[in-house]
């Protein structure tokens, strides 16, 4: 990852995240947690982990939100708590991170992939048709930071008795009809890997649910089968509690939240409005244009010209990401490629995501857009 070159003022280029940067504007705040959990020894399952987890329940509006060490394993375990098991069908989509998907496999249960529409997102009109008497849930994705459309899927869960896991690892702050991602399903995770809308400093996720016996498993599991009294053993479990030190990092950061999220959306407004007009370049629409609450995890555009347009964006120092080049369905020893899934292959062959955090500058910003209008001239 290249980071930004600011020669007497003028940019040339833009890396892809600049996790220097935050860490510079955070500075005194994030040394001062450091200094307070290694002076303490405040390392696991202490109050700074319980206060994050009310902290995200309350934002999200939820009762209860467990503290795990990935959103891998927030969906993982959450799999478990639900009981799925060999024999049993869970649908979800194709253009994903491999864990949502993984999840369903690990716990023994049959992945069945449906097509995302024009938004990334899953293709509500697809899931019925996939729904068998073996159907046991289903997993919708809020990629991007864009909310999944929560009002049919819940819809299709109620008639036909299914459970949801919604899997935000992508979209915390996101709402969908003013309500927040991750409120909906029986559980929902987030993840807050570095570069997601709350990153740590290495690896974490959290788990939330409105239901008490689910969170009482859910805690359970993290945490090799003990809640509370450390003697009684509830199950057998996982090591994956968030550690104390990345829940209050998580903690002081999460204070600026709103305006980073604020910022995403104003840099996503920029790259709108500058980019509506090119004819060979897709864009998401404005969030003016949708009735939900989009927090631009990623920014993602399509070209038919992606290969020549990301040598185009390298050679200018611009950071790019590709999710994902080739569809989970597609990589061999998952063996998922019995399912058909024409857009998820159309979108692997040509999104880009262009730089988008809070720390970019509007000059930052003018340097993406100038350049990626020259090259669509
Ligand atoms: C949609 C989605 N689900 C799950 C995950 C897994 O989260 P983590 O990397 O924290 O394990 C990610 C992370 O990239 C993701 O993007």
């Amino acid at each position: 990852m290249t980071n930004t070159i600011i020669e007497s003022e003028k940019i040339t280029g833009v890396p892809f995240v600049n996790f220097k940067r935050q860490y510079q504007q955070l500075k005194s705040e994030l040394d001062a947690v450091w200094e307070g959990i290694m002076s303490n020894g405040d390392f696991i399952m202490r109050k700074h982990l319980e206060d994050f987890e009310r902290e995200i329940a309350d934002y999200i509006g939820v009762k209860h939100a467990i503290g795990v060490n990935s959103g891998t394993d927030a969906l993982y375990i959450s799999a478990h708590a639900l009981g799925w098991k060999p024999g049993d069908e869970i649908i979800t989509v194709g253009h994903t991170f491999v864990a949502t998907i993984g999840a369903i496999a690990q716990c023994g249960a049959t992945p069945v992939l449906v097509d995302v529409a024009k938004d990334y997102n899953i293709d509500v009109t697809k899931v019925e048709a996939a729904i068998t008497s073996k159907t046991k849930g289903i997993i919708p994705v809020h990629l991007n930071g864009r909310a999944a459309d929560m009002g049919k899927i819940m819809e299709l869960a109620k008639k036909h008795n299914l459970k949801v896991i919604e899997d935000a690892a992508q979209a915390l702050g996101s709402k969908f009809n003013g309500k927040h991602t991750g409120s909906f399903g029986d559980t929902s995770i987030f993840s807050f890997y570095p570069a997601k809308m709350l990153g740590t400093a290495g690896d974490g996720g959290i788990v939330c649910t409105n239901d008490d016996a689910l969170a009482f498993k859910l805690r359970a599991l993290r945490d090799n089968g003990r809640v509370d009294d450390v003697k009684v053993i509830n199950c057998y479990g996982y090591c994956t509690r968030l550690d104390n030190l990345h829940a209050a990092l998580l903690s002081a950061k999460f204070k600026h939240f709103d305006d980073w999220v604020s910022r995403r959306r104003e840099i996503a407004q920029k790259y709108d409005d500058a980019f509506k007009d090119i004819a060979d370049l897709g864009i998401m629409p404005a969030p003016s244009d949708s009735p939900n609450f989009d927090v631009y995890q990623n920014y993602v555009v399509r070209t038919k010209r992606r290969d020549e347009f990301t040598a185009y964006l390298k050679s200018n120092n611009i950071g790019y990401l590709i999710s994902w080049i080739v569809p989970n369905h597609l990589q061999k020893p998952l063996k998922l490629d019995h399912f058909d899934l024409p857009e998820t292959v159309a979108i692997s062959n040509e999104v880009v995501s262009l730089p988008m955090y809070p720390e970019m500058t509007d000059e930052e910003v003018d340097y993406v857009i100038d350049k990626v209008k020259v090259f669509f001239k």
